[in-house]
């Protein structure tokens, strides 16, 4: 897969890339990643790559020839493929684990990122492929969630995480809350660690890990229970913890 992201700030994306995971997917050429500074690509005295709104009003609007002539600029794949290219901004698809799944699928991504200012709706119009958001909340600028769409797509990618086991059974990929961890010592300033985990019945302690789960994803998060595919056993726990809270506010 190739990564390419347009922005002001290179830099901000030199220890991202080459940290940890994302560093090891490089050298291992699982994936290619690089920053490109489109105020590379403005044609004017100034390097200017933002203007006034027409029309008036306050703030700065990215001028819409520097982005397309920077993605223009891109080295093509060799098999003509299209990029997808994703806009970052609050407006955009709520990002989430099946959009990143989506993503990793593809052979090149680009990610264009704003900061402070708008965008020229032509930018959206003609050269995007998706808006994109992270959050309802609002960054000064649309590196932070290039990063996070960079390093939840690349864990993805087959070979860059040692363990394959961990990016599917992990919170979401499931659909489920991830189950409590524990490692050594088995007793900690007193807590300990459960029993079934220490007493090596591999039947129980799956059982127990999927009930952890499910209990968790319905006090955290009832929402992605909806279109969950449940065992018999599934809904009676949910029924139990149900009739549970019932109980316990009809006490108050
Ligand atoms: N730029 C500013 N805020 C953002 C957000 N929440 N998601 C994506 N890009 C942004």
């Amino acid at each position: 897969m190739r990564i390419d992201v347009l922005t002001l700030f290179p830099e901000m994306f030199e220890s991202v890339f080459q940290a940890s995971i994302l560093g090891k997917a490089r050298e291992k050429e699982l994936v290619r990643l690089q920053a490109v500074n489109f105020r590379d690509y403005a044609e004017n005295k100034h390097n200017t790559v933002d203007d006034y709104p027409y029309g008036g009003g306050g703030g700065m609007v990215l001028k819409p020839d520097p982005i397309f002539r920077a993605v223009e600029a891109l080295e093509p794949p060799e098999d003509g493929a299209r990029p997808r290219v994703l806009l970052l901004c609050p407006q955009g698809r709520r990002y989430d684990q099946r959009f990143a799944e989506e993503l990793s699928g593809e052979k090149h991504l680009v990610l264009i990122c704003g900061h402070y200012e708008g965008y020229d709706e032509r930018i959206r119009e003609h050269l995007v492929t998706d808006e994109v958001s992270i959050g309802d909340y609002v960054l000064t600028g649309g590196e932070i969630p290039a990063m996070a769409i960079i390093d939840s797509v690349v864990r993805l990618l087959p070979g860059v995480l040692g363990n394959e086991q961990s990016a599917v059974t992990d919170s979401f990929s499931t659909g489920l809350l991830e189950y409590p961890q524990y490692t050594r010592p088995a007793e900690f300033r007193g807590w300990a660690v459960p029993d079934v985990l220490i007493s090596g019945h591999h039947a129980n302690i799956e059982k127990w890990r999927r009930q952890q789960s499910l209990e968790r994803t319905w006090k955290r998060r009832p929402d992605l229970l909806e279109g969950q595919e449940l065992s018999k056993q599934d809904r009676e726990l949910l029924d139990r913890l149900e009739r549970e809270r019932q109980a316990s506010q009809q006490q108050q």
